[in-house]
């Protein structure tokens, strides 16, 4: 199939999903999924990794992901169609690795669900405890301590019913919501940038460039903060997964994706210099909650109070857009015949219920008892894969001829695919070993299960 040949009345389709998404609910979309518990939470764990020059880490992972998501762009307005990267590889890769890829990316968005649902219990757990006096026990996965993180499958809960209620309702809300995010970062920047001490820069890069193992057999590094702090960039793929809902493809997913990746990636380096200026990143490194730490050790209790409360209201945006990808991921891998049917069933609001319950149930699972480190190595993971696949389509594409006029194309796809290939294969090799272990025995999983469908579809 070409991909510049897609067949638009295929859109009104009444067995599709139904087209209820404008330019600025993507947007919001994009930046309502990017900025979230990478930015608010990850950057300490970055900072313990790389010390100030987490804010290379930044800079790494955002070039990666800038011409990741020039390539998803072009691929997202030429095959407009549920299921993201699965989509265009399997077009343009062929149906095997299409399955990688689909099943890379299932690990991806349940896992970002899972990670950011934790993230928000962090944030949210100190509340509950204060004003209704719910016990840490019940807030806490069992590594840090505690029985089972109530408040993470909770809200995974919440957000899984307004999704089967309806996307346009969820988008619109989404909007607010991002919104009240992007003006506790905005305050957040103006008060730690008050406090700027070139001081705290000092060293710059105590751990090194490259992956290396401590005397403590920890392993740490820019590379290694860059492959972590990776989780804060993507999300504007969630975007591409909705594309069978947006009202014009073709204008509306380019807008989307490149313009929340732009505003994302200007937002982080302002608010990673804020922080490691005003504060010696060792002192916020190791905090569940390291932006709201700093502001209060600026002498900023009520700001750092408002920058908690405003992430336990939007964080969830980010869940949501995630969410409403897997289940799509879910949607498009069932109706090509490799998941059981019942997932492609669109329910009287059109919406994919069923995909979206067994979304819920997996990834609460995840959140109720895994920490949130490892939960975003192994997202991260999924997404590289991911996103080699989708530079990797376009270029083939290309090579077929350039999109035709009035098509977005991707600037210079010749240095921008490659980049991302090899930036992504960059950040897979400085993981750690342990996540790239897990993520083998998941795509050897996956083969299993590709052979098994494979079979039954012959027989
Ligand atoms: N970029 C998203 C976040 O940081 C996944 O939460």
């Amino acid at each position: 199939m070409d991909p510049h040949d897609t067949d638009r009345s295929d859109r009104v389709r009444p067995d599709r999903l139904a087209p209820s998404l404008h330019w600025f609910h993507l947007v919001a979309l994009g930046v309502g999924a990017i900025v979230g518990t990478g930015i608010l939470t990850l950057i300490g764990v970055g900072a313990g990794k790389a010390g100030p020059a987490v804010v290379v880490s930044f800079v790494f992972a955002g070039l990666v992901c800038a011409c990741a998501a020039l390539a998803y762009a072009e691929m997202a307005t030429a095959i407009p169609q549920a299921g993201g990267a699965y989509t265009y590889a399997r077009v343009m890769l062929g149906e095997r690795i299409a399955w990688l890829v689909g099943w890379s990316l299932i690990l991806e968005y349940s896992l970002v669900v899972s990670a950011v649902a934790v993230g928000w219990s962090g944030y949210a757990a100190p509340l509950l405890h204060e004003i209704w006096g719910m016990p840490m026990r019940w807030m806490q996965a069992p590594d840090a301590g505690g029985a089972l993180n109530l408040p993470a499958v909770a809200i995974i809960a919440a957000v899984a019913a307004a999704l089967v209620y309806g996307t346009r309702e969820s988008a619109t809300f989404n909007a607010l919501l991002v919104g009240l995010k992007l003006i506790a970062l905005l305050l957040f920047v103006v008060l730690a940038a008050r406090e700027f001490d070139p001081h705290n820069l000092q060293p710059f890069m105590p751990f090194g460039f490259a992956k290396q193992t401590g005397a403590d057999g920890v392993e740490r590094g820019v590379m290694v903060a860059a492959a972590i702090i990776f989780f804060a960039f993507y999300g504007f793929d969630a975007i591409a997964t909705a594309a069978e809902e947006a009202h014009y493809p073709e204008r509306d997913l380019a807008i989307g994706i490149v313009g929340s990746m732009l505003v994302c990636v200007a937002i982080y380096l302002a608010v990673a210099l804020a922080a490691l200026g005003a504060l010696s990143y060792a002192r916020f490194a190791a905090s569940p909650e390291p932006l709201a730490l700093v502001l209060r050790e600026l002498g900023q209790p009520l700001a750092a109070r408002f920058l908690g409360l405003s992430a336990v209201v939007a964080l969830p945006t980010v869940i949501l857009a995630f969410f409403y990808g897997q289940s799509r991921i879910f949607y498009a891998l069932a109706r090509d015949g490799l998941l059981p049917a019942a997932l492609a069933k669109i329910s009287r609001r059109g919406t994919p219920a069923g995909a979206t319950a067994f979304t819920a149930l997996l990834v609460g699972a995840i959140a109720g008892t895994f920490p949130l480190a490892e939960i975003a190595a192994l997202a991260n993971a999924g997404t590289l894969l991911a996103f080699s696949a989708v530079a990797a389509s376009m270029l083939i594409a290309r090579r077929q001829g350039p999109p035709p006029p009035g098509r977005f194309r991707a600037p210079l796809p010749w240095l921008t695919g490659p980049v991302a290939i090899l930036g992504c294969g960059y950040l897979f090799v400085s993981l750690p070993w342990q996540t790239q272990a897990y993520f083998l025995i998941w795509n050897a999983v996956g083969g299993v299960v590709y052979w098994i469908a494979a079979k039954r579809r012959r027989s």
